[in-house]
């Protein structure tokens, strides 16, 4: 039986993000090079991003280059923003078939012009779909974020566009790039890490975090329904006790 069959289609997280690991580590296992593991990480993209549009997720968001990640050789961080520019190109019209609008999060003025350029154009073209949001961090890490956050906050206050005492956490979360995103319930990390590395540190406050042993390239739609149904096999509590949850 497919887990798709279990899954309470009125319990779907709004959000799902996921840390999309393993693709080098993959590529290694069959005796490749780490270009070969990214490339195939792009089809794990589209199974994703098909999945949960065809499951009726409304913001699927992928962490697919890390401001660390700008530390990794030079080549592989050319071939990365190569696939990307390649991979937007050449999808855009898949989202506008699918009426799927693409966001970015991170920091984008550090990205290649070429790259940039790609991206902006396509999250232009795709702005009036309203079936899913495919977010993608890009040059992103939530401590960049959270600053970059502070910076701006200062400045209005300087400016007096704000007051200090105005600044509370509704307030904070709107100076962040993912201002009109709705925090993830569901956070994905594939390939066996159980870490966060940097991403969506403020946004997954209350997450439900799900791990699968799985490299980046081997996931399938059958993972996602999987992580789906275990996530609506778990109580969300925020902080309260489960009688008050279930006197609901
Ligand atoms: C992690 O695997 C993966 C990345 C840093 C890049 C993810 C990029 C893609 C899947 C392709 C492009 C994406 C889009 C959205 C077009 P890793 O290299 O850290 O693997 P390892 O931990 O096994 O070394």
């Amino acid at each position: 039986m497919s887990f798709k069959e279990s899954i309470d289609y009125s319990n779907l997280p709004k959000h799902v993000a996921v840390i999309m690991d393993g693709n080098g580590r993959w590529a290694k296992q069959k005796g490749k090079n780490r270009a070969f593991g990214h490339h195939n990480g792009v089809l794990s993209v589209r199974e994703a991003t098909e999945a949960a549009a065809e499951l009726g997720i409304k913001f699927l968001t992928l962490y697919a280059f890390s401001t660390e990640n700008w530390n990794r050789p030079k080549f592989e961080v050319d071939i990365l923003m190569k696939l990307l520019v390649n991979t937007i190109n050449k999808e855009t019209k898949t989202l506008n078939k699918n009426n799927i609008r693409l966001l970015a999060i991170g920091n984008i003025d550090s990205l290649p012009d070429n790259c940039k350029k790609e991206l902006q154009e396509a999250i232009k073209n795709t702005s009036n779909n309203t079936r899913m949001t495919l977010v993608l961090a890009l040059s992103y890490s939530s401590k960049w974020e959270i600053i970059n956050a502070v910076k701006l906050i200062a400045a209005d206050v300087h400016k007096n566009k704000i007051n200090i005492n105005e600044i509370n956490q509704d307030m904070f979360s709107e100076y962040l790039t993912t201002k009109d995103i709705p925090d993830p319930e569901l956070l994905i990390r594939t390939s066996g890490e159980f870490r966060i590395s940097n991403f969506l540190l403020w946004q997954i406050a209350y997450s439900e975090l799900y791990f699968t042993p799985k490299f980046w390239p081997d996931f399938r739609k059958e993972d996602l329904y999987e992580a789906i149904v275990n996530y609506q096999s778990r109580e969300r509590r925020f902080g309260k006790t489960s009688e008050q949850i279930k006197q609901k």
